[in-house]
């Protein structure tokens, strides 16, 4: 079949495939947009407003973002997950394989942010939403609220920092780890272990397991918007290096 001269694909899977691919990008992106958003300019704003006006606008401000970013990041998953199953190539040799690594790695780090998101980010907010609007209304102050507060930004800057190497590995497994001839389950597994388990030391800190949630040096790279961007390159770096010595 041809369109103006070009061919279009034909087979239904392809076309599925395309559909949920789009699908995955526009959600992804809403997702992610809104991380950005809450980051780089919410968080900075909320802390310059004096306290009547944050009390006033952040419950209609977070109620509605938050609820097309849960949302959001709640159907890239279905539909990430989706592509997987449309994907011949997943079903072989995918854990012998670099870019088999590549998804693989970037699944769990998308997987990690989504927990984030509806484990830690949005239970927190819903308290600091709640006092603020009680607050509003003439009650008392929850001393709880400023604890929640801090939990869900911690949470929400390490998926600004998961971001970047995420990213990376969603768009490098069919561009960039395609490049490797096939290094094998070993090399594979070495490169899964040693990179899981950063991602897990880093996941432990933005949750407080390690070090608390109090200011300390350990939660540096997460108290600015500077460092929390400069750290994701950082992170991406690391796995890049990581990549190069196993699969190189
Ligand atoms: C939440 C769990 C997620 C899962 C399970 C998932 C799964 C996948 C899969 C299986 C692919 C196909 C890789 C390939 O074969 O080339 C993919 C690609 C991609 N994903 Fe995700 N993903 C997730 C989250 C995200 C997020 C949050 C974004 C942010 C925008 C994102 C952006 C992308 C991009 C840009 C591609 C590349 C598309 C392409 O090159 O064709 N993904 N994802």
């Amino acid at each position: 079949m041809a369109y103006f001269g070009i061919s279009l694909p034909r087979d239904a899977q392809t076309n599925f495939l395309m559909l949920v691919r789009l699908i995955h990008l526009v959600t992804g992106i809403t997702w992610i947009g809104l991380l950005y958003f809450f980051n780089f300019v919410g968080f900075p704003l909320m802390k310059d407003l004096d306290p009547p006006t944050r009390v006033q606008v952040m419950p209609p401000l977070m109620l509605r973002a938050l609820w097309w970013f849960r949302w959001a990041a709640l159907g890239t998953a279905i539909f990430g997950i989706l592509i997987t199953g449309a994907t011949q190539d997943y079903y072989k040799d995918f854990f012998s394989r670099a870019n088999g690594a590549s998804i693989f790695l970037g699944m769990i780090i998308a997987l990690t942010m989504l927990y984030n998101v509806w484990m830690v980010i949005w239970p927190n907010q819903r308290i600091v939403i709640a006092n603020a609007a009680n607050v509003l209304a003439g009650g008392q102050a929850d001393p709880a609220a400023a604890a929640a507060g801090r939990r869900a930004f911690l949470a929400s800057r390490q998926n600004v920092m998961f971001s970047v190497p995420m990213l990376w590995f969603m768009v490098g497994t069919s561009h960039f780890y395609t490049a490797f001839s096939d290094p094998g389950a070993g090399s594979v597994w070495l490169f899964l272990i040693v990179a899981l388990i950063i991602v897990g030391v880093l996941e432990a800190n933005a949750l407080g397991f390690i070090g608390g949630t109090a200011a300390s040096p350990v939660k540096q790279p997460y108290e600015s918007v500077a460092s929390v961007i400069i750290s994701g390159f950082v992170l991406w770096a690391i796995l890049w290096i990581l990549t190069e010595i196993i699969f190189g």
